[in-house]
């Protein structure tokens, strides 16, 4: 039987910019791992039927006693090895579902950064409305600053109006077997290019709808974003 919502958690990065001892993931935010706070608003959405988590390969075994202790019994939970990209990490539980026989055309898949922890229900909601509604969601919050474009690094080329300028945030959902073809049709210097969904889906011409996110919807990245994550958690928000 095909699976008609997944979410697939990605955690399988390194964290190098984040220079702790393990990957920033497994990090506490209030004394519990940021990954843990992150799966719970995908585990309290009754539409997914699975949650992928994406670890590096040596974390698989940590993680999975990490979260049953956290999530007892929760049988949607499912750790899986990541890629050498975000991009292989993120195409990890397509190709799952697919030798499972799991995956049709209907499939939807919200992916997700591990490192965003205050992410909500009903964002997540809100994405899978918009992505059988559009095709594919992207969820953004307005630019704030002024955001420029420079082709060399080093001088000013334009100055796009800010009003049509807008950060991009996870998740991003789409159909997942039709993410696959289109990824799977990119050479690998294009494969290699695309950080993320949305560049997958452009060569695609998929249409994605914008959702709103929310400013406290952080990458934790540096680690000061450690303090002001420590910070948020402690605002009921
Ligand atoms: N990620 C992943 N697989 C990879 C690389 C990244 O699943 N091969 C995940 C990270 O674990 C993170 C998210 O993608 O949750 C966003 O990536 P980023 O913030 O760049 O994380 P890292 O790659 O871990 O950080 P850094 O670039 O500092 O090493």
């Amino acid at each position: 039987m095909s699976i008609k919502i997944a979410a697939a958690v990605l955690a399988g990065g390194q964290g190098t910019r984040m220079g702790a001892m393990m990957p920033k993931q497994f990090l506490p935010i209030a004394d519990v791992p940021i990954l843990v706070h992150t799966l719970k608003a995908f585990l309290v959405c009754p539409s997914i039927e699975a949650v992928f988590v994406v670890t590096p390969a040596e974390w698989i075994e940590k993680t999975r006693l990490m979260l049953e202790d956290y999530y007892p019994s929760d049988a949607r939970i499912l750790v899986i090895p990541g890629g050498s990209s975000r991009s292989e990490s993120l195409m990890q539980p397509i190709r799952w579902l697919k030798e499972q026989g799991q995956l049709d055309e209907e499939t939807i898949l919200v992916s997700h950064d591990a490192v965003r922890p205050f992410v909500t229900a009903d964002i997540i909601e809100r994405n899978i409305t918009a992505t059988k509604k559009t095709g594919a969601a992207m969820t953004v919050v307005p630019a704030t600053d002024t955001i420029v474009v420079s082709e060399d690094g080093a001088s000013v080329s334009k100055v796009p109006d800010r009003r049509h300028m807008f950060q991009m945030q996870t998740p991003q959902t789409f159909y997942a077997a039709s993410f696959a073809r289109i990824y799977e049709s990119l050479d690998p210097q294009k494969q290699a290019a695309v950080t993320d969904a949305s560049g997958v889906l452009l060569e695609g011409k998929v249409s994605m709808a914008l959702v709103e996110g929310r400013r406290e919807n952080i990458k934790i990245t540096y680690p000061e974003d450690l303090d002001y994550a420590s910070w948020l958690s402690g605002h009921a928000i």
